[in-house]
């Protein structure tokens, strides 16, 4: 008979796998985007602005796809603001066609990578003609069970909390509840343009510049933010990706206390 070795095999503890096995950090749920520097980016070319705007899709393109690509839960981007109608006539209706286009042109592939499409905004205020492809490019991706890509048209935050006061209000009158009228802050959210959208995790702004220009004001208010002086047209995956790995190195407190400060 042979005898056979036996092997001593060392009992690992599952505290200790949980303790070598490092957590993958999270990917934010959802990133908002303020796209800026197109303008610069025509003028150090000295090409017209709007030239700026036209290459200014192809990094909307390439972002939505890499987002979708990592699975993200929502991407929103600021399109066009409520103050963007103060820009000269001829830049405002190339915006406005450059949007129609995209519209059009992109649904099926967002069809594709299972989008669901939205717009965000003053919208009844749009060119008919945008409403129009929007509203189009919005029911053919209404099946998208992925990411939800949120459009900023016509959009202001400040617009955006007054409407939803005034939604509110309208709600509570039609109610008959006028002389008792309350607002909490899940009142708000409720009433707000996209309302099931969670709050960005992250906002980027291209650019360089340090403003929060009147993007979703109430959303933001623990989204932690990531400015690049990279021009909007010159933004891709890889500008992306550090943003993601510097908000993957945060520690978001919510006005909480810091994680190891809250052990002591
Ligand atoms: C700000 O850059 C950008 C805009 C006002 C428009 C953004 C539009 C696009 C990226 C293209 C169309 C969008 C979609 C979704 C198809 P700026 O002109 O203010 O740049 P500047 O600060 O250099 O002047």
């Amino acid at each position: 008979m042979v005898k056979r070795k036996i092997v001593k095999r060392k009992i690992v503890k599952p505290e200790t796998i949980e303790r070598d096995v490092a957590p993958k950090p999270a990917l934010p749920r959802h990133i908002a985007i303020t796209m800026d520097g197109n303008g610069r980016w025509a003028e150090k070319l000295g090409k017209p602005r709007v030239a700026g705007h036209l290459a200014g899709v192809d990094a909307v393109r390439d972002t939505v796809e890499t987002c979708a690509r990592l699975g993200l839960e929502a991407l929103t981007l600021y399109a066009f603001s409520t103050e963007n109608w103060k820009r000269p006539q001829a830049e405002v209706s190339f915006l406005m066609r450059l949007l129609r286009r995209f519209l059009r042109e992109e649904v099926e592939l967002m069809r594709r990578q299972n989008i669901r499409l939205q717009g965000m905004g003053r919208l009844t205020a749009l060119p008919a003609a945008v409403q129009r492809d929007l509203a189009e490019s919005t029911a053919a991706t209404a099946a998208g069970t992925g990411m939800v890509l949120t459009l900023g048209l016509n959009y202001g935050g400040r617009a955006e909390i007054v409407d939803a006061c005034n939604a509110r209000w309208e709600e509570a009158r039609r109610q008959g509840e006028t002389e008792t009228v309350s607002m909490t802050e899940r009142d708000l959210q409720a009433h707000l343009y996209a309302p099931t959208l969670p709050d960005p995790d992250l906002l980027i702004r291209t650019g360089g510049e340090m403003r929060i220009s009147n993007f979703l004001l109430w959303q933001c208010a623990y989204s932690e933010i990531w400015v690049t002086p990279v021009l909007w047209p010159d933004f891709r995956g890889p500008d992306l990706m550090r943003a993601i790995e510097d908000f993957q190195g945060r520690e978001r407190r919510y006005g909480g206390l810091a994680r190891a400060a809250g052990k002591q």
